[in-house]
């Protein structure tokens, strides 16, 4: 299962289903979604921290078991394109996140602390996209997101190789942001998560729009957003929406 829990500003979702190292199946991708839902709508909420249940592992990507008698339709419906959308969703979230990784980050694992704002690990954590040696691909956007963090020449090796990679070489590399003793992992998340809750939470979300909209996200989109909430409060658009409900011509000053 993968739940949700909040205090003091920040939520927690854990992917939490450590038999299996935390592999997800269809059912818990909707749970993830239910909670991404969530919190889109909770504006006391200022930081996400996603981590795994247990001490093995933050996820080991999909359910193999799962997906490994699924059509190609199936697989392309029902496992990539809805993966593609819930976690473009969690990338997409205003609110900061950050991955807390610790064991085998694997597969979908991975993909899903890409699509967090910051990854912070235990140093003896093992990364990577083992899919080619499956005979598969990685289809959360690995391929996309990988390359963007790391560059195309680190994520073609990882990918190509399907190699894992320790906690020392993910930092030289920045595919992780730091590392810190396993016992230390959760307080040094909590600690980040404290400094950036204490900040202005709407200046630090429209920080997160620009950054991401600069790497062309959506741009255009970010921009509409941004600058719709900005239009509303111009003296003109209160002259606007004045002149129509006196069903007068609008006097526009241009501030
Ligand atoms: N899907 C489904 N089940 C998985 C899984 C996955 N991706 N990864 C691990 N599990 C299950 C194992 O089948 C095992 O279940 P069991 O106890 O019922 O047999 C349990 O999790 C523990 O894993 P196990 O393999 O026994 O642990 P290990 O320490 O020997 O090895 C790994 C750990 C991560 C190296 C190994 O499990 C592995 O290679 N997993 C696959 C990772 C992968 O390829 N991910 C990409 C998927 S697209």
């Amino acid at each position: 299962m993968v739940t949700l829990s909040k205090s003091n500003h920040s939520a927690i979702i854990t992917i939490d289903r450590p038999e299996k190292l935390n592999a997800l199946t269809i059912e818990m991708l909707y749970q993830f979604e239910k909670h991404i839902a969530n919190l889109e709508q909770d504006s006391d909420i200022r930081v996400v921290l996603v981590t795994g249940g247990g001490d093995r592992s933050f996820c080991v990507g999909a359910d193999i078991n799962a997906w490994a008698e699924a059509t190609a339709i199936d697989m392309w419906r029902n496992w990539i394109r809805e993966g593609h959308r819930i976690f473009d969703r969690l990338a997409a979230i205003n609110i900061p996140t950050i991955a807390v990784l610790n064991g085998y980050t694997l597969g979908g694992g991975l993909e899903i602390a890409l699509a967090c704002d910051i990854r912070i690990a235990a140093d003896d954590i093992t990364l990577a996209l083992p899919e080619v040696k499956l005979g598969i691909i990685p289809g959360w956007a690995g391929t996309q997101r990988l390359p963007a963090v790391i560059g195309p020449a680190r994520a073609k090796q990882m990918i190509f190789t399907g190699e894992r990679v320790t906690a020392q070489k993910a930092e030289q590399w920045g595919l992780i942001n730091e590392s810190v003793p396993r016992e230390s992992m959760m307080d040094r998340a909590h600690e980040v998560a404290k400094t950036i809750i204490e900040n202005a939470p709407l200046a630090v979300q429209m920080t997160k729009q620009i950054i991401d909209g600069g790497f062309g996200h959506n741009t255009g989109y970010r921009l509409e957003a941004l600058a719709s909430a900005f239009a509303r409060y111009t003296d003109d658009a209160k002259e606007g929406v004045a002149s129509f409900r006196e069903k007068r011509t609008a006097s526009f000053t241009g501030r």
